[in-house]
């Protein structure tokens, strides 16, 4: 069983209501229980916080407990080098996700202090976005079926 975490930075716990030109009408916890069924053979370990800290915490604790991570770290992506090190500490494979094309708005929104430190992102791509990386790993990870 793979283990990956799903993990949510601030704001995100608004989906659903918070700018819904921009992230779409779906609430976090809908997507993600679609989500779980989805991936029948992933265990999806889901987390959100508003807190810097406490994202940086959490990626501390997934050390030898994730196969891997997906993580929308929201407006801490343009802000935290905490977190990028994080990323960089913790030596497990992180995807990043963005729910919202971020080359496409603000240029504040252009820098990404994670990007180089993450296997790969996702952006631009909606909700979705969240599946694809999850898949990302399925492949990487689990052995084909026979
Ligand atoms: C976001 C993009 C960020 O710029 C923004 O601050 C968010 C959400 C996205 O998923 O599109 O909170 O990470």
């Amino acid at each position: 069983m793979l283990h990956i975490a799903i993990v949510n930075g601030p704001n995100l716990n608004l989906l659903g209501t918070r700018e819904p030109e921009i992230y779409g009408h779906q609430t976090l916890d809908h997507y993600l229980k679609q989500l779980t069924k989805r991936f029948p053979l992933v265990h999806l370990h889901c987390y959100q916080s508003n807190v810097e800290g406490e994202l940086i915490n959490y990626l501390h604790n997934c050390m030898g407990m994730m196969n891997g991570i997906v993580l929308n770290a929201g407006a801490y992506t343009h802000t935290s080098i905490a977190l990028a090190d994080a990323v960089s500490a913790i030596g497990v494979p992180v995807v990043e996700v963005h729910i919202s094309n971020v080359l496409a708005r603000e240029d504040y929104r252009k820098t990404s202090f994670i990007s180089s430190k993450c296997k790969g992102s996702i952006s631009g791509l909606g909700m979705d976005g969240y599946a694809l990386a999850v898949q990302y790993f399925v492949d990487a990870l689990l052995p084909p079926a026979v």
